[in-house]
């Protein structure tokens, strides 16, 4: 099926497709992944604010070369609600799934209490979050209980 997305960026060959990411979170699914373009090794391409019948707009990103963890397909979940991720396998769609926010998030995000048992500079516990609500998205850290919400995420992401 030949649309008008597919003028703005090709086919890729091998690797995975994150689509009907919410508009203007495309950079956000690729921090959360790790990825600033310094690595270099593989291609990603970033569609941004197309049309899409389920969503009205929504981003698309291709990355070539590189599959998705669990805990990559988690943090794209907590951002990305609505993404379908498809695994491209000489060019065709091996396998298409949709993304879930699991109940626990462990070991991912870092809490954002300066003071939480996870951040101890020494002997620091693993972090757990524990979700609340999907939508708007609410996560409660295990140990201190702070509630931490989507913005808390894209300030404070990062594996702990
Ligand atoms: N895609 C790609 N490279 C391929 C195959 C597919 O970049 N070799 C992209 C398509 O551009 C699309 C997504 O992967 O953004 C899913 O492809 P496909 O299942 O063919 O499209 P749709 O049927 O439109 O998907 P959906 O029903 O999930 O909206
Ligand atoms: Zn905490």
């Amino acid at each position: 099926m030949s649309s008008k997305r597919e003028l703005i960026i090709s086919k890729i060959r091998d690797g995975v497709v994150i689509d009907h990411i919410p508009a203007g979170r495309a950079l956000l699914v690729l921090r959360l992944l790790g990825i600033s373009g310094r690595e270099g090794g593989f291609r990603v391409a970033l569609v941004m604010n197309v049309e899409s019948r389920k969503l009205g707009t929504k981003d698309i990103v291709k990355i070539e070369g590189r599959e998705l963890t669990k805990d990559e397909l988690n943090l794209v979940a907590l951002v990305a609600p609505t993404a379908t991720v498809n695994i491209i396998r000489d060019y065709e769609v091996v396998s298409k799934f949709k993304v879930a926010i699991p109940d626990v998030i462990e070991g991912l995000l870092k809490c954002k209490n300066p003071r939480c048992v996870t951040n101890q500079q020494r002997e620091p516990v693993r972090s757990r979050f524990r979700v609340l609500s999907r939508e708007p998205l609410k996560l409660i850290c295990d140990y201190c209980g702070t509630i931490h919400e989507l913005n808390d995420i894209e300030k404070y992401f990062g594996l702990t």
